[in-house]
Order: C-alpha cells, then structure tokens, then sequence
C-alpha cells in the first residue's frame, strides 16, 4: 500500500473512505448516514448507528472463541504485582460491576468520576460505565479535590468510583479523603462513592454515599451490553486550556471506535493476540485510547502498569517489562526516556533483557528532542516514531503510518497527516504558508471520526476556542511547519497551555492560584525549558507595596498553595519576585518575552512595550536565582 494514495483518498472521499473502515467494527445497527453535520454545522459521525463499545471490547471477542487470551497485563513494581486477566475474566467482573451500579441507579446518559491510580480496577469501572451507557470522566490521580471539586460540579456525576489509596515511587495517597474532601468543595452531590479497598493501609473515612466495590460486584449479576447511538458520549476527559477552567472533551462512540481500530492496524501495525504497552495513565487521552478502548477493540493484551520508568526500583523497570510481558509495540512520552537515560546513561540495564520481541518504539505527549531519539536509537535499534496528536483528536493526526507504508524517520518530525487529516500550515491572517515556513497548525473540517464531539454544556467555549479563528478550520493550538516532502514538525503551543513531564497543563489556571497568595499583587506563570520535563512553570510575581515577606517563605507558600489547589502534577517549584512584569502599553503582559529569556532564545524587546529596563531587571533575577539558562 502506498501512504500517497490512501491519503488522499480519505481527504478526497471522507464519507466512502470512513464508511468502508466503519465494516471493521460490529454494529447493532449500521448506519446509514456515514456523515452529517449537527445544528451548529460541526460534522458528525454514524448519526445512525447503534453499538457498544464494551461489547466490542470485550463479549465480541469471548464470542469469536478467544476468552482465554489475556486481556490485562497488571504490573505493578510499588506492589510488587503481576496479575493477568482473560477476556473472559474482564467480561464477568465487568458484567457484574455494571449490574451493580444499575441497582444503584446508574442508566445511560448519567455522567460518572473514576478517580483512581493505575490498577485493573480503573479499568473495569470505564468498561462498566460504556456497558451500560453512563458517561465516565476520569480524573487523573495527581489532581487535588480542588480540581477534582471544579470537574464534578462541571459534569455532575450521580456516582464516583474510586480506590483507598495510590503508591506515588514510595508513598500510599490515600484517595478516600480527597474525595470526600472534593465532594465538600463541590456544590454538587453525587448520590454514591464506590471504593475499592485495597488493603494497603489507607485511612477510608466512612460516609453515608460509600458502596464497597468488592460487595457491590459480588452482590450483582451479570449485566447485557446496553446499545447506544453512534454519537452517545462514551466519556468527558478534562483538558487543560487558556482560562482557568479546564474544558470537558466529550467523546462519542462510534466514531471514536472506528478511528482507534484503524489507527491500530494502520498507524500501530498491530496484529491481534500481540502485546501492546502504553505506558501512560487512565487519566490521560493516551490512556483512555491506547491502555484501553484502542488495544481490546483490536484484540491486543494491554498492560497496566503502575510505576514510573525510574526509582519503581529503577531504570530498568521499561525494559524488564517489555522483556518479561514479550511487548511487541510500546508508546511513552519522551520524558520517560530522558528520565531513563540519566540514570543510565549507557544503557546498562537495557544490555540485561531480551527486547527482541519489540518492533516500535512510539512517542508522543510533547515535542521529541534529537538527543533522545539518537540515545534509543543507538541503544535499541528499533524505528522510534514520534506523533503528534491532542485529548482533542483522541487518536493520532500526524503519525509514521507504519500500517499503510514505513516512511523514512526525519528527527524532529512526527512525519506526515494521517488519514482523514488535512493539516495546513496558517499565519495569523489565515493565509496558507508555503514549506519551511512556521506558522499556526490547523485542520480542514470535516475532522475524521473519533474526534471530540463538543465540551461538556459549553458550546460557546467550544466554537470559540477551535472554530472562531479561522472558518471552516480546526486551530489545533500548535505551532509549526511542512518541509517541502509534506513532513511536518511541531514546534510548540501558541497559547498559554504548557507541556510538563507529558503532562498538559494551564498558565492561566497556575496564574488563578499564584494571584489569590495575600502577598501577591501581580503574577505572571510561564513555562520555560527543562532538561527532564520538557517543561516546567515558572512563577514571576509582584508583590503588594509595603508587604515585607521574605522570597524563600512567599515561595514555599505558594508552592504549596498550587499543590493543594491544582495537585502535585503542577509541579511549580519556582517562584521570583519582580517589582514590575513586562508590559504593553495597553497593559498586556509579555509573557513570550519572559520565556524567551528565561529559555535564552534570541528576542527582539517589543516596541510596544511600556518600560524597556524591565527586561534587564529580569535577567538580573533570573541568574540571581539560577533559573532556565541562567541554572549553570
Ligand atoms: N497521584 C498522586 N500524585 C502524583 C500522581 C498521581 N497519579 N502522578 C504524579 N504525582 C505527583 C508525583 O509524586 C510528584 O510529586 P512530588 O513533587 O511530591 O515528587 C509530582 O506529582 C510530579 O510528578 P511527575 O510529573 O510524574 O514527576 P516525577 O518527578 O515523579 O517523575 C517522570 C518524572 C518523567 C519520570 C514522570 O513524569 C513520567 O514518567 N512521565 C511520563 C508521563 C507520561 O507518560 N505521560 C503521558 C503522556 S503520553
Ligand atoms: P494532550 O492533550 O495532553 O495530549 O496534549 C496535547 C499537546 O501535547 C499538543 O497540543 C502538543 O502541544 C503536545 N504534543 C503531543 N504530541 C506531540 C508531539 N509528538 N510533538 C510535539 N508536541 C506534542
């Protein structure tokens, strides 16, 4: 198969392009209408289908005679855990959990928190919730009940599942309190919190809304596959944005099913019964496409792991996976193989396993820096792909197509559009850039399948925030370019959205909970350049005249104040006082200009800037403090 010509038949063709991969998948009803737009002109999917992801998952594949193949590979180095399950296994306890939650008072169309760590259990519950049509929202783990109180009073859940306790490298995180604490926070109510215990020791204060998971599965029969309309929201993933308030992606159904099955055999090229390892989490898109719905609706074993690449006991913990579990595709975020590669610089523990069984190496998350890829490379000599793709599109938009036609590695790139992906290269009035030349990354609608349906009751954020800009395009949020071979490189977000450790997160929302410090009178959070993290905030505040704290007590207080509010994962760990930030004359502050700085980027002092000696006074603090460049 050539890439050239699939491409642009799908981009030529959408509707037989997309009809022909919906045959891929069962339905309960076929649909007729393979595209459509909704009231607002925004294209749907399989209007007309019916289906169920789970039963796709799952009961298609115990039907077709293979229950016994494992589904779930749970590996757990902070508990020292291995634990397989079979198709079959995952169906049953899944069957039973959904009845459960039925007897609770759980139908289609309710909305559900799953705010649990890495364990099969997190899993199980999104199963359950497609089963029987409840619209899950995971929330990922290392976001405290602030975030977690902002996101139930967002999609009101009737129920949150949750577990007693996470293991963060070497410490349990109780999840009961948080939740209950979250539930205190909220206006919100939700009728019931399901804990699964997991007899770690974790305090789980008891409340009158707590059901015992463990009870509740036990007590339950089994529960049919309820079918759903192709456009029935499968789940709402909060995404970090430019205000404060994170957006709701939703996700339909069919769609979302048929673009992962593709994306499976035609990016991933994955064979069915082959183990494929995302090592990420169920609270990120990653997690929810390709730890789960992606691999089972293709009929690979997943695996969940529950670790990090270092220090669960230490860097070899990727590689005596891969090894001991024979994974044949792996996906991480490059972060991971920084974080590897400076604890072992040459590899030592990658010489003590036996990776034959591995054929890629996919990354994605943030951009992929050249010295990463060559240490892999020079290390395991298998093609490392790098992608690009948002909680947005759900699935990959600018990939290797390995499925279709292995193209060459470009370092720095994520190859070429994918299909069904007509990416363009705009300035800022709209005008189409010619190669080589950066600009702001946009898609031409209609989006392929299994890309968000809306945010969650906010249609005005939606139309705004991806439509508005340019008519008729998708702005993406990214910067880049095209080569003149139609490889394009992602060179970073345009807006205020920062990328730390793979993790997406908000200036704004850093900016919310830095101002609301008593000290504080102005700030400004910027994400500068880290050598492990890609990225890490940067905290640059004025303070209120006449308020004498001293910059070590202001700093630990609000690094404190962003651990409660917005959780660990921030991972806001500098703070600087200035006695005024760049500004325009019109009151803008000049945040690229700070970032510029601090990364030590050329930079030109804007003209509109309101007071050029403000620049210096920058650079003077910075290297005062040891900060981005200046940390020598
Ligand atoms: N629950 C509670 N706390 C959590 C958490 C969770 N699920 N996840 C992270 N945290 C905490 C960490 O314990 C840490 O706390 P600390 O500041 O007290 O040490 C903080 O949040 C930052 O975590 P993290 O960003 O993971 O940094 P780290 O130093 O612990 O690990 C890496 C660094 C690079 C090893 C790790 O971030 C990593 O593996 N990244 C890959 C991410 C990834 O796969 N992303 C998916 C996109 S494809
Ligand atoms: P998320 O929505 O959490 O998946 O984060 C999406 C953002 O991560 C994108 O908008 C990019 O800024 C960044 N990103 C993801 N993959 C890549 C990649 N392969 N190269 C560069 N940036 C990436």
């Amino acid at each position: 198969m050539e890439y050239k010509e699939i491409y642009e038949d799908s981009i030529a063709h959408p509707e037989k392009f997309w009809a022909e991969q919906a045959d891929a998948i069962e339905w309960y009803n076929k649909p007729e209408t393979i595209l459509s737009k909704d009231e607002n002109g925004y294209p749907l999917w399989y209007k007309d289908g019916e289906l169920n992801i789970c039963y796709l998952a799952l009961d298609k594949h115990i039907q077709d005679g293979c229950g016994d193949q494992v589904a779930f590979i749970y590996d757990s180095p902070v508990t020292q855990t291995v634990k397989k399950y079979t198709f079959s296994e995952v169906k049953t306890e899944v069957a039973k959990l959904a009845g459960g939650m039925q007897s609770l008072g759980l139908k289609k169309g309710d909305t559900a928190i799953i705010y649990m760590p890495m364990i099969p259990q997190t899993a199980f519950a999104m199963l359950a919730c497609a089963r029987i049509g409840v619209i899950h929202s995971v929330v990922f783990g290392g976001f405290a009940p602030h975030e977690l109180a902002i996101r139930i009073d967002d999609c009101k859940p009737r129920a949150i599942i949750t577990a007693s306790s996470g293991i963060e490298v070497d410490r349990l995180i109780a999840y009961k309190p948080l939740v209950d604490e979250a539930i205190a926070l909220a206006s919100h109510r939700p009728k019931k919190v399901i804990v699964f215990n997991r007899k770690l020791g974790a305090r789980i204060p008891f409340k009158k809304y707590d059901v015992d998971y463990d009870a509740l599965v036990y007590g339950s029969e089994e529960t049919p596959c309820v079918p759903v309309n192709s456009n029935h929201p499968l789940y709402i993933l909060y995404t970090s944005g430019t205000t404060g308030k994170p957006k709701g992606i939703v996700r339909d159904t069919g769609g979302y099913a048929v673009a992962l099955k593709f994306s499976m055999k035609y990016i991933y090229n994955v064979k069915e019964d082959e183990t494929f390892w995302a090592a990420s989490d169920m609270g990120w898109a990653v997690g929810h496409s390709y730890i789960l719905y992606g691999p089972l609706l293709n009929r690979n074993t997943t695996i969940i792991f529950e670790g990090k690449p270092i220090k669960t006991p230490d860097a070899s913990t990727f590689w005596r996976i891969i090894s001991e579990h024979k994974v044949g595709t792996m996906f991480t975020a490059p972060t991971a193989i920084r974080a590897i590669k400076k604890e072992d610089p040459d590899g030592e523990f990658i010489k003590q396993y036996d990776l034959s069984h591995l054929k890629n190496q996919f990354l994605a998350g943030e951009r992929c820096d050249n010295a990463t890829l060559e240490w892999y490379q020079q290390h395991i000599p298998i093609p490392v792909i790098d992608h690009w793709w948002q909680t947005e599109s759900g699935w990959p938009m600018i990939a290797n197509s390995l499925g279709i036609e292995k193209m060459p590695v470009k370092s720095g790139s994520a190859t070429k559009a994918v299909c069904g992906y007509d990416i363009r290269i705009f300035n800022e009035n709209g005008d189409e850039l010619s190669a080589n030349e950066e600009g702001l990354v946009v898609v031409k609608l209609p989006l392929p399948p299994g890309n968000m349906l809306g945010i969650w009751e906010n249609e005005a954020r939606f139309k705004a925030g991806y439509f508005t800009k340019f008519d008729g395009y998708y702005l993406s949020g990214d910067g880049g370019y095209k080569d003149e071979d139609g490889y394009i490189f992602i060179t970073g977000r345009t807006d205020d959205v920062i990328n730390v450790a793979g993790h997406r997160l908000s200036t704004a929302e850093m900016e919310e909970v830095v101002a609301s410090h008593h000290s504080v009178a102005e700030c400004a959070v910027i994400g500068i350049h880290d050598e492990l993290k890609g990225q890490i905030p940067l905290a640059l505040v004025v303070t209120k005249s006449g308020d004498e704290i001293e910059h070590y007590q202001l700093e630990q207080e609000i690094i404190k104040l962003v651990r409660q509010q917005i959780g660990a994962v921030a991972s806001l760990r500098n703070v600087v006082i200035v006695h005024r930030l760049p500004k325009t004359r019109s009151g803008k502050i000049l945040r690229k200009l700070m970032r510029s700085i601090a990364d030590g980027e050329e930079f030109q002092i804007p003209s509109t800037i309101d007071d050029e000696s403000i620049v210096e006074e920058i650079v003077t603090t910075l290297k005062k403090y040891k900060i981005g460049v200046y940390n020598i």
